[in-house]
């Protein structure tokens, strides 16, 4: 058996989380391959909405075995928080979720370490999370991190004390205050938390299941545009957001990949800085972000909002060799009478299709192809059929443009507004 991916193409919040919900009965595995409690992916069932930052979005499918993958970094007192809420609600979380061993920690002192280089930033910052991401990838590379088999040692407090004073030291250089202790008492609960789960060699376990014929999904967090090599550096997140963070984020082989599900919203959002060609400052982008609800699942913050843009996803594409496409929030459009995709970019005067090395605001005018509006509720449409000329003219335009079938289309945050096509 083998891997299917799912991930975002667009700057996060694709709507990961519901399409991971809705193609998790199909799957005995889900696993997530990097990134951490800065992500925030919505389910919605049956009235009941739920945010989950580091679970898998296939905790709610009895059967389903959630992998957290070794590419992940953990924060222990925001997983215990999540977990608390998910037995709350009677699910069996310690049954159902996994933890690579290999997956790194995310320290209190992180947290604090994001913040006091975000402050000094100013108006460079990159609109971190503050979840302390950048920091741990950083001690993972240099390092110096603890990882999650390290709770388990005698000498973990040791380890632990030694790295926060490392901390402490580099924080000296900052004009930053802060008080770590409260957290860090409740971290070390979290810590306790853990270990209340099974901590896995995640490798051996991935490829073990595929061997036994069992099919894995591997989730992303974030987005190919947040990719730490890919996206819009610096304003990036700092994990391998791409496919190719599911092999190095559960330790399984490239040839073990089939399918690459790249899920793009019909729009485009980013929440925090940084370029983005087709934002829209007017009452147009305001209305994509209210009736989208377009507010951060992790910050709350207002997310920015503008047209799809075609040259970015066709780059997110094959950088992911995308093989199946997600469409999300359309039905977000359906008042509109004009929706507009830009096809090319004019960078100073010259239209170019490819992504340029430097994307920067104000360089880039994005060249548009209009469409008219489709003018109807799609959010109760279950049949391919029922949809309306103009929104297949849409979808069409979008899958020949990319070369990509669109084999999903969601129409609401409900796991039930989802057509399901033949490619
Ligand atoms: P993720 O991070 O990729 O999982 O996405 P988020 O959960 O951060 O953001 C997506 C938001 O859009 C959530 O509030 C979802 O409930 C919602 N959503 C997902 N798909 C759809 C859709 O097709 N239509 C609408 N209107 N909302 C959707
Ligand atoms: P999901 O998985 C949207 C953004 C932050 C910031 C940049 C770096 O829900 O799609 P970080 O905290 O990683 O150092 O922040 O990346 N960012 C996200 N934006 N969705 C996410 O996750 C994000 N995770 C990080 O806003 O601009
Ligand atoms: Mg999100």
């Amino acid at each position: 058996m083998k891997v299917d991916v799912i991930l975002g193409l667009q700057w996060g919040d694709e709507g990961k989380g519901k399409i991971v919900d809705v193609l998790a009965p199909k799957y005995p595995v889900v696993a997530r391959f990097q990134g951490g409690p800065n992500a925030g992916h919505s389910l919605q069932f049956g009235n009941q909405k739920f945010v989950l930052h580091t679970v898998p979005s296939g905790i709610f499918h009895h059967g389903t075995k959630n992998i957290i993958g070794n590419g992940v970094v953990i924060d222990p007192l925001i997983f215990a928080k999540e977990i608390e809420g998910l037995e709350q609600l009677g699910v069996p979380a310690t049954e159902r979720i996994s933890i690579a061993q290999k997956a790194h920690l995310i320290l209190p002192s992180h947290r604090i370490i994001d913040a006091a280089t975000e402050a000094s930033k100013g108006k460079q910052k990159i609109g971190s999370t503050l979840k302390g991401i950048g920091p741990a990838y950083v001690d993972k590379a240099g390092r110096n991190g603890l990882r999650v088999g390290d709770i388990l040692s005698p000498s973990f407090l040791e380890k632990y004390t030694y790295l926060k004073s490392k901390h402490l030291e580099f924080l000296q250089s900052f004009d930053y205050e802060y008080n770590i202790e409260d957290y860090e008492a409740q971290w070390f609960k979290g810590i306790e938390n853990l270990k209340r789960f099974e901590l896995i060699d995640g490798a051996f376990v991935v490829n073990n299941y595929l061997q036994n014929s069992k099919k894995v999904l591997a989730e992303g967090a974030q987005g190919s545009l947040l990719d730490v090599d890919f996206g819009t550096y610096p304003f990036v997140t700092s994990s391998t957001t791409i496919c190719a963070g599911a092999c190095t984020g559960l330790g399984i082989a490239p040839n073990k990949i089939d399918k690459v599900y790249g899920i793009f919203k019909a729009y485009c959002t980013r929440v925090g800085s940084g370029p983005f060609p087709t934002e829209l400052q007017d009452t147009t982008g305001e209305a994509l972000r209210s009736i989208g609800n377009e507010f951060g699942a992790t910050t709350g913050r207002p997310r920015r909002t503008g047209w799809l843009d075609l040259v970015a996803l066709k780059y997110s594409i094959m950088i992911n060799g995308v093989s199946e496409l997600v469409i999300t929030k359309a039905d977000v459009m359906d008042s509109f009478d004009r929706i507009k995709i830009a096809t090319t970019y004019k960078v100073n005067g010259k239209e170019q299709s490819l992504l340029p090395y430097d994307v920067q605001d104000g360089q880039i005018e994005p060249v548009y192809r209009e469409f008219a509006g489709w003018k109807r509720d799609l959010s109760a449409v279950v049949r391919e059929e029922e949809l309306p000329f103009e929104f297949m003219n849409y979808i069409r335009f979008i899958e020949k443009e990319t070369g990509v079938p669109i084999s999903m289309i969601s129409l609401g945050p409900d796991r039930a507004q989802t057509i399901i096509r033949q490619v």
